[in-house]
């Protein structure tokens, strides 16, 4: 039995609420939305469309990023690729991703972009699982706390399937295969 957990519009209101929060720490410098492919993509794209409306300088990159294997995380975080030319021009970053779940990859992401000069970085995720960070960090923002299950959706995938659903699920066990 298919289990959802965020439809769409409470999806939505997550995200508006995010971008408020966001919008209120501002710092008047261009903030740099730095997402996390792939599972970023529908958060990032809605979360760019609610801060529109808070009147930010905003600029958008991603990194691919990947560690999770199935349904479960390899602990190895591979980050693919340049930085994004405008990190170190005076700009807050603000790295967007899906779920934070080990914490694995926001700490090495974050790690990775203070090594190569960005001066002011901060996280944002949609979700975070509840008991299973492996690392001292919290993201700055997170949309809401969840059950420790795998979840598809919204960008999150299993094996590259579910990303496009307009909603967030707990994978069946019938759709592990
Ligand atoms: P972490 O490094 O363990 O925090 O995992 C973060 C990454 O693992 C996220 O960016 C997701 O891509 C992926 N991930 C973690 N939990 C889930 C899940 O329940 N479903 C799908 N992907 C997940
Ligand atoms: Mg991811």
């Amino acid at each position: 039995m298919t289990q959802i957990l965020y439809t769409e519009s409470q999806l939505k209101s997550v995200v508006a609420e995010l971008a408020v929060a966001i919008a209120a720490d501002a710092s008047g410098r261009k903030l740099l939305l730095l997402g996390l492919l792939k599972g970023c993509q529908p958060f990032l794209a809605d979360l760019c469309r609610e801060l529109s409306r808070h009147q930010l300088s905003l600029a958008v990159d991603y990194l691919q990023v990947s560690s999770y294997v199935g349904t479960a995380s390899s602990g190895q975080v591979m980050i693919s690729g340049a930085l994004p030319d405008t990190l170190c021009q005076g700009c807050d970053v603000l790295v967007v991703d899906d779920i934070f779940d080990t914490g694995h990859t926001l700490k090495r992401v974050v790690a990775h972009l203070r090594e190569n000069g960005a001066e002011s970085v901060k996280t944002c995720v949609l979700l975070r699982k509840k008991g299973s960070s492996r690392v001292v960090m919290e993201p700055d923002y997170c949309g809401a706390v969840i059950p420790d299950a795998f979840i598809v959706g919204y960008g999150l995938d299993y094996n590259e399937k579910y990303r496009e659903l307009p909603y967030i699920k707990v994978l069946g066990e019938e759709e592990q295969n």
